[in-house]
């Protein structure tokens, strides 16, 4: 039976679940954390995780290879779109590809490891982070869902409706493939702007679609580029 581990504050709940998986833990096991002293985000920044967040990693035994699986990032995505509604309601929308976001600020980030045969997914969502808990540099980029909506949110429901949903979507992100990445481009707040992807040779141009394996198709003026990885920023105009 899956486990839901909580602690108050860890390190990072990427590297617990990690452990985790090394001992066995069954698909859908989660640890949730309140705080942690050294959260990691997506291309090896760090992930700050101040008093007020949910950070939860969950142990996924898919049923395929990690490379039939690139569109799990966007599955999950969605899923927690549909958790935060849930218990909150309130629908954040998504950034290409693991940022959920709310009156164009982040919400949360979503970052999924391989470890071993295990995929690890982790999200921190800003729940009821006061906006001084944030780093200065974070304050103006950031949002929680108390600063939007004025309530305090049941931080522990929102964490067992992330693990739940996550763990489901993972069994079905295969089969269901195409209505998956259907609904994460209706989700996809990316499409339709002109963006610039990170890395030594950005791309520029109108994101167009999100295919279904997850890459972004940017419109450049060179023709139809398709972006796999990485992160595709706002460009100001
Ligand atoms: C990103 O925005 O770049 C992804 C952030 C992912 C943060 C979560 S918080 C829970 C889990 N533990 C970590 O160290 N990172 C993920």
């Amino acid at each position: 039976m899956a486990e839901f581990r909580f602690l108050e504050e860890v390190t990072s709940t990427n590297d617990l679940a990690k452990a985790m998986a090394r001992d066995g833990a069954p698909h859908g096991s989660a640890v949730l954390a309140w705080r942690q002293t050294a959260g990691r985000g997506r291309l090896g920044r760090a992930f700050s995780s101040p008093e007020g967040g949910v950070y939860l990693s969950v142990v996924l035994w898919p049923e395929a290879p990690p490379e039939r699986l690139l569109h799990l990032t966007p599955v999950l995505a969605v899923a927690a779109c549909d958790a935060v509604e849930a218990v909150s309601g309130v629908r954040p929308g998504c950034k290409w590809v693991n940022d959920l976001m709310l009156d164009g600020r982040k919400l949360a980030g979503i970052l999924v490891e391989i470890s071993g045969g295990a995929m690890i997914a982790g999200i921190g969502v800003n729940v009821n982070t006061e906006q001084a808990a944030f780093p200065p540099e974070l304050r103006d980029a950031a949002v929680s869902l108390r600063q939007m909506t004025g309530k305090t949110f049941d931080r522990e429901k929102l964490g067992r409706e992330l693990a739940d949903r996550f763990a489901a979507a993972c069994l079905t992100a295969i089969r269901d493939q195409k209505a998956w990445m259907a609904r994460y481009r209706v989700n996809c707040l990316t499409l339709g702007q002109t963006v610039e992807t990170t890395g030594p040779e950005p791309v520029i141009g109108t994101a167009e679609d999100v295919a279904d394996d997850g890459s972004l198709l940017i419109r450049t003026e060179e023709g139809l580029r398709s972006v796999q990885s990485g992160e595709a920023s706002l460009r100001k105009t």
